[in-house]
C-alpha cells in the first residue's frame, strides 16, 4: 500500500515545529490494557490502566485467550477515557503509538489493530513500538540525566536483559536469561508460597505480593544459592532463574517449609528475593566490565521493567551503580510495570527521528531488541 501524501508531508512539517507534540500510546502486550497521552516535553496529559489480576489469579497464571478477550472489552473504554481526561480529540494528536511486540500474540493483535485503525482513519502517523525499548526509554522521560550511551537492566515478566543503549532504536544486548525471566521466577515462587495476588493497595500481581511478605522475613533462615555464581558460569553475562525456582519447589516438597505458615512464607520470600537481587547485581556488574572492554563509556545505569519496582532489587542495583560511579535511574514504580505512558513516550522519541510505520504493520511475537536498528533505518529511509 502506498502511503498517502496527505499524511507524510505534514509529518515532515510536524517534526520542524517548535510546539509540543502529543502522542497517544496503546499497550496490550500481556495482561494490562493501557492507554496514555504524553507530550514531547514529557508531560502526562492523561492515562488509563485496566489490570486483569483478578481474572487470571484463579488460574495461577496469565491465560492468553482470556487476556485477549479482556483487551477487546477494555481497550475501547481505556482509549475513550484517556481522551476524555485529557480534553483532547483524536484530531488534536500528532501520532498514535502502539506496542507491536514482543508479547502474547492474541493480546498484541488487539492493540495493533486498534492503533493502526485509529491512525489510518484519522490520517495520523503510526509508531509501532518495541515493548522493551519503551521500558528502556521511560527513564529518559523522567530524568534529563539519562543520555546515550547508557547501560540498562530490563527486568520484566518476559525478559531479563542487560544492554547498551547507544541511541533510540540502537541497542546491543550483553546478557539475557538462559531460561526463566526474573519476573516469571518471582511469580512462580509466589505460587509455591500460595500467596494471594490481589491487593487493594498496590493493584495486585504475584511479584508485588512476594515483595510485600518478604518485608517481614529473615533472608538468612533459608540460605538460597545465588545462581551462576560458581566457576565458569560466574564469568558469563547471562542470567538463569529456573534453578532458584526449582530449589524453592524442592524445599517445599521436602517439607522444609510450609506455605501454610506466614513466617515460613515470609522467610522463603525474603531469601528468594535476596538471591535473585544478588544475581541481577552481579551480572550487571559484569555488563559494566563488558562495556569498558567495548570502550563504550556509560554515565548512567537505567533499571526498568516490572521487577524494577521492587525495592530490594533497586537497592542491590544502587550498590552496583555506586561502585561504578554512575548514576542509577529507575522510573517511578508505577511506570516500571507495563503502562501506556511508556508506549506514548517511546512514540515521541521515535516520531522525533521520523521512525514511523505504515498502516499495514502486524504484531511481532518474538522480536530481539538488537534487530530494531536494521528495521528502523530501512523504514526511515523509505518514509520520506
Ligand atoms: O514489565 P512488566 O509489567 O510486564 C512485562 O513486560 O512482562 O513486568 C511484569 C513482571 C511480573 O512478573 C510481575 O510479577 C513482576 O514484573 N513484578 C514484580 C514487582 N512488580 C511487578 N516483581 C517483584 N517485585 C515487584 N514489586
Ligand atoms: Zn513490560
Amino acid at each position: 500500500m502506498r502511503r498517502p501524501r496527505a499524511v507524510w508531508t505534514p509529518v515532515r512539517r510536524l517534526l520542524s515545529t517548535a510546539r509540543e507534540l502529543r502522542v497517544l500510546g496503546i499497550e496490550t502486550s500481556c495482561d494490562d490494557t493501557a492507554a496514555a497521552i504524553v507530550t514531547s516535553s514529557g508531560r502526562i496529559l492523561a492515562e488509563t490502566n485496566v489490570h486483569q489480576h483478578a481474572v487470571h489469579e484463579q488460574h495461577g497464571g496469565i491465560v492468553p485467550g482470556l487476556a485477549a478477550n479482556h483487551h477487546l472489552m477494555n481497550l475501547p473504554l481505556a482509549v475513550r477515557s484517556t481522551l476524555e481526561q485529557s480534553g483532547l480529540r483524536i484530531d488534536d494528536l500528532d501520532a498514535i503509538a502502539v506496542t507491536r511486540g514482543p508479547g502474547l500474540p492474541a493480546s498484541l493483535s488487539v492493540g495493533v489493530s486498534a492503533g493502526k485503525t485509529l491512525a489510518a482513519v484519522h490520517a495520523k502517523p503510526l509508531v509501532g513500538v518495541h515493548h522493551m525499548e519503551a521500558h528502556a526509554l521511560m527513564a529518559r522521560m523522567e530524568s534529563a540525566h539519562v543520555r546515550f550511551p547508557f547501560l540498562c537492566l530490563l527486568v520484566s515478566g518476559g525478559h531479563t536483559l542487560t544492554l547498551l543503549a547507544h541511541q533510540v532504536n540502537e541497542y546491543s544486548v550483553l546478557g539475557s536469561t538462559l531460561d526463566d525471566s526474573v519476573g516469571e521466577a518471582f511469580d512462580k515462587v509466589a505460587r509455591e508460597l500460595r500467596l494471594p495476588w490481589v491487593d487493594a493497595q498496590d493493584g495486585g500481581g504475584a511479584g508485588p505480593a512476594l515483595e510485600r511478605i518478604a518485608r517481614q522475613g529473615d533472608p538468612r533462615r533459608f540460605a538460597l544459592p545465588v545462581p551462576m555464581d560458581k566457576s565458569a558460569s560466574a564469568r558469563l553475562l547471562d542470567f538463569s532463574f529456573s534453578g532458584l525456582k526449582a530449589h524453592v519447589r524442592r524445599m517445599r516438597e521436602a517439607g522444609q517449609f510450609s506455605p501454610a505458615s506466614p513466617q515460613d512464607q515470609a522467610d522463603v520470600a525474603a531469601a528468594f528475593q535476596h538471591a535473585a537481587s544478588r544475581h541481577l547485581a552481579k551480572k550487571t556488574a559484569l555488563a559494566f566490565k563488558r562495556a569498558r572492554e567495548m570502550q563504550v563509556e556509560v554515565t548512567c545505569l537505567v533499571v526498568s521493567g516490572g521487577v524494577a519496582s521492587n525495592l530490594a532489587v533497586r537497592a542491590a542495583l544502587e550498590d552496583v551503580a555506586r561502585r561504578e560511579a554512575v548514576e542509577m535511574v529507575c522510573p517511578q514504580p508505577r511506570l516500571c510495570t507495563d503502562n501506556g505512558v511508556m508506549i506514548a513516550w517511546a512514540g515521541v522519541e521515535r516520531l522525533r527521528l521520523g521512525l514511523l510505520d505504515p498502516y499495514t504493520i502486524d504484531f511481532i511475537q518474538r522480536w530481539p531488541l538488537d534487530e530494531l536498528k536494521r528495521m528502523g533505518y530501512e523504514r526511515r529511509a523509505s518514509s520520506f
